[in-house]
């Protein structure tokens, strides 16, 4: 099975429970411009898909894979074991889970040779995701480079409006 749109950035979560924190992460791309392939696949009950979807995201056309699961969370890690695009892991607290440390653990503690790049647990880990993202891409691309600019100094600017505010 391919991808049914086409895009250079991939979200893959294990479940539509998880497409509520995720939001944010989509949000974020869409800000930059950035129209993701969404996709809920499971690493533990659609294997053969997660299998399928990462031996052909590359020749998709896909740059970076950002991939979000709870529990024992092991989608990130197992596309980064038939992928050579970089993966982002997000991991999450699931509604029948504990804080989302489990979750953690299976997505950061990749053995060396197959990394994934593990953002923060949940809403905070799927907006940087995305800001990652555009980190990679704007590597290669000027106007996303243009647009993380002005996004850093917005930032920096509505801290510093913050702490006015209080003076
Ligand atoms: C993981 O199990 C999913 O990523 C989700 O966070 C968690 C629970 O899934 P559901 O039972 O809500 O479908 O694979």
């Amino acid at each position: 099975m391919s991808t049914k749109k086409t895009s250079t950035v991939a979200i893959v979560m294990g479940s539509d429970s998880d497409l509520p924190v995720m939001q944010s992460c989509i949000d974020q791309l869409k800000d930059f411009g950035i129209s993701p392939v969404v996709r809920i696949i499971s690493a533990h009950r659609t294997p053969d898909i997660a299998a399928d979807f990462a031996d052909n995201a590359l020749k998709n056309g896909i740059k970076v894979i950002i991939a979000a699961a709870g529990m024992a969370a092991h989608l990130a890690g197992a596309l980064a074991g038939r992928t050579q695009l970089p993966i982002i892991g997000v991991p999450l607290q699931a509604s029948s889970g504990p804080c989302g440390l489990d979750a953690l653990l299976s997505t950061v503690q990749m053995p060396p040779g197959v990394p994934v790049a593990s953002m923060a647990i949940g809403k905070a880990g799927a907006k940087n995701a995305a800001i990652f993202t555009v980190q990679i891409l704007s590597l290669s691309d000027q106007d996303l480079s243009e647009k993380l600019t002005q996004f850093r100094e917005a930032q920096t600017q509505m801290v510093i409006d913050k702490d006015s505010k209080l003076q």
